[in-house]
């Protein structure tokens, strides 16, 4: 593949310090990838291969160890993930960097087309305007018309799962992060997820993924990498 790469990580390094124990865990280890624009990087390997952590590193929810996360903005500036500042991070994940992680996050009292139009409500977006766009989003990923006005939070796990991804999506953003979306759905949810997933791929949206069934890899990776779990032993001693 010759196009420039959205996303181009070299090194990439977790690890984690437990200071109870004087001890440093391995995450991931000394991983090389790119992400392109519309097409799917899929991440497989084993549950601990450190596949969450490298997608926690990019979007800064863990600061990475090492190496380098250089990301193509829109605006042509190339910027190191691993090391720009907060002020930056944040800025990008409002206008171009999405997350779609295994858990939903919402304030307790929001209502569900509320939690879905966040990422256009502070985009500006006009809020009744947003709203519509979310309920149609809601809608394409089969959540009840009665819930919409209800907050999330005793939804059961694949009615959370579809609104975390309505949130995601809704956004459009250039490079979407997308850590197992569709593990607790069922198969004719999980073919509207493919499809609309596959929709935003033509729009030209980057998108690096984990997906619990290796079917999924199939249906829609244009790159697949491996990662392995870090051996046992190399739990060091800190220094
Ligand atoms: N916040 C954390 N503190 C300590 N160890 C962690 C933390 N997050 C992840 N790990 C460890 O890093 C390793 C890789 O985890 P993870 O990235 O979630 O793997 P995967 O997504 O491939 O299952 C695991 O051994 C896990 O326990
Ligand atoms: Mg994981």
């Amino acid at each position: 593949m010759t196009a420039q790469p959205i996303l181009s990580v070299e090194g990439f390094s977790k690890q984690f310090e437990l200071h109870e124990q004087n001890k440093l865990i391995p995450s991931s280890s000394d991983v090389d990838f790119n992400v392109y624009a519309g097409k799917l990087t899929a991440l497989i390997g084993p549950t601990g291969a450190g596949k969450s952590s490298v997608l926690k590193g990019i979007f800064r929810t863990y600061l990475p160890s090492s190496g380098r996360i250089h990301y193509h903005c829109a605006n042509g500036l190339v910027m190191d993930l691993a090391r720009c500042d907060e002020h930056q991070i944040l800025a990008l994940r409002q206008t171009e960097i999405g997350f779609v992680t295994q858990f939903l996050h919402a304030l307790p009292r929001q209502a569900t087309e509320d939690v879905v139009a966040q990422p256009l409500f502070q985009r500006g977006m006009d809020r009744e305007q947003a709203r519509q766009k979310a309920r149609e989003v809601l809608d394409k990923l089969t959540i009840p018309e009665r819930l919409w006005g209800v907050p999330p939070a005793t939804f059961s796990g694949g009615e959370k799962q579809r609104v975390n991804l309505a949130r995601g999506l809704i956004a459009k953003p250039r490079l979407l992060l997308l850590d197992e979306p569709t593990a607790s759905l069922d198969p004719k949810t999980t073919d509207v997820v493919v499809e609309m997933i596959q929709e935003m791929k033509l729009e030209g949206t980057a998108m690096l993924a984990i997906f619990h069934h290796p079917e999924l890899v199939e249906r829609l990776a244009d790159n697949v990498v491996t990662l392995t779990p870090p051996t046992i032993d190399t739990a060091k001693e800190v220094a």
